[in-house]
């Protein structure tokens, strides 16, 4: 049966990505004992908060089957959640549990007819769960001098091509790879401009408790309600990406989605982790030591990522300064000339060109739909310096009995030494 036929949509997908390649190339370096700066990391490492852990430890006993849409009191818990963060009370109807935001993001792919826009760059997973579904992609562009700001003209001028008269936004603030947040202003004209068109928007706000204090995240919803999906989840604020607990919530008036996500999710997951959506009854619960816990999380984030952002600009390189999730994307084209010398035109052939000559690990900009010859990288950083569990309780710790910004100097010796590593980079490509 060697030649039995693959879904010709995901055929298109077998080569190595190259955000893969560069985690392999990463393993090999490591595997040889080589020092590498693994800035392409994108996963919180906090230690789990303890009344979330002992929650789920006395929930472990639990085995069966939950409803499809969700525990009940879960679906309620996380309503009045998201009900003190948005002007309209939310209904536990409106509410779904997933294992992980991503699964309940491409249900909602497969439930929902029309064509994708996507603002770049954009996050890794949405073209190609839109690809495995058939459903055509508009990439929105932006300019990377403008930091890849998303305009409504451009919005605008991508929707017109499209094919089909029902149209699907996604949207994700804080983003996954700038940094960078809508502002309020930004998501009022959003919301004039999707009601008038009738776009239904997907926003992506699993960030959203990743901020570092600058301003408040703001979710669409406050202003599009009626044409808003918003998808959550424990994974970046509670560091429980290998929970998979997430959640969508649906419009109140869009009652005739509900059915078919539960009939789609009935077909795959029948529901998510048992124990896991217990102890969500906690991470949801407001509790003030977990409400603490997610601010001092999302505050070291922060000023681990400014540090490094604020090392980055000094050094003369063009990047967007990131308020939110721990990435941000820094743009090389400066020195475009000097790099084509050295046989770098790509930001695929840029971030091999980082890995092996200056240990730097980042992912390539056209891994988030960025032009390829955009000399552009994604920069994680949440994964230096918090290599191990230790590492990561320790800096958590430290913090939280003295809440200081001279951690950046006790507890980040492979983030200042990884800031040298750009510091060569760039007196070589200046000299
Ligand atoms: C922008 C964005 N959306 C969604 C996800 C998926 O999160 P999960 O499936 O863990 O809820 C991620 C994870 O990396 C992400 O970066």
């Amino acid at each position: 049966m060697a030649t039995f036929p693959l879904n010709p949509h995901f055929h298109q997908h077998q080569a190595l990505s190259p955000t893969l390649q560069i985690n392999e190339r990463v393993q090999q370096l490591w595997a040889k004992g080589q020092t590498v700066y693994h800035f392409g990391f994108g996963e919180s490492r906090f230690p789990v908060q303890p009344r979330v852990l002992a929650a789920l430890q006395s929930n472990a006993q639990r085995k069966e089957y939950l409803p499809v849409q969700g525990l009940p009191a879960l679906r309620e818990v996380i309503a009045s959640y998201y009900g003190r963060f948005l002007p309209t009370p939310i209904s536990p109807q409106q509410v779904i549990i997933a294992p992980g935001s991503k699964a309940m993001l491409f249900a909602l792919l497969m439930a929902l007819d029309g064509d994708l826009l996507l603002p770049t760059p954009s996050w890794v997973s949405y073209a190609p769960q839109a690809k495995l579904l058939a459903k055509p992609v508009y990439f929105i562009p932006a300019s990377v001098v403008d930091g890849y700001t998303l305009t409504i003209e451009n919005l605008h001028k991508t929707a017109q091509y499209t094919g089909s008269t029902s149209k699907i936004l996604i949207i994700n603030s804080p983003n996954n790879p700038t940094g960078r947040m809508l502002t309020s202003d930004f998501l009022q004209d959003l919301a004039a401009y999707c009601r008038q068109n009738g776009i239904l928007v997907i926003s992506d706000e699993i960030y959203g408790r990743v901020v570092d204090g600058h301003s408040p995240h703001i979710s669409l919803a406050q202003y599009y309600p009626e044409g808003t999906i918003i998808l959550g989840g424990l994974s970046k604020h509670l560091s429980l990406g290998g929970w998979r607990l997430g959640q969508a919530i649906l419009p109140a008036t869009m009652t005739g989605l509900m059915p078919v996500l539960v009939s789609i999710a009935s077909e795959i997951w029948t529901s998510a982790s048992t124990p896991v959506q217990y102890a969500a009854l906690e991470a949801y619960s407001g509790h003030p030591e977990i409400e603490a816990y997610i601010t001092d999380c999302a505050r070291l984030h922060g000023l681990r990522t400014q540090h490094i952002w604020s090392w980055l600009v000094e050094l003369g390189i063009l990047c967007a300064q990131p308020h939110g999730a721990f990435y941000m994307m820094p743009n090389f084209d400066r020195w475009r000339e000097r790099l084509a010398e050295r046989d770098v035109t790509t930001s695929a052939e840029l971030a091999h060109f980082l890995l092996d000559e200056y240990q730097l690990a980042l992912l390539p900009g056209s891994a988030f739909a960025v032009p390829a010859t955009e000399l552009s990288l994604r920069l994680a950083t949440s994964f230096v310096d918090m290599e191990t569990d230790e590492k990561a309780e320790a800096m958590l710790a430290t913090w939280q009995a003295q809440p200081d910004e001279a951690i950046m100097t006790s507890h980040h010796p492979v983030t200042q030494k990884a800031i040298e590593q750009f510091q060569k980079l760039i007196v070589e490509l200046e000299g």
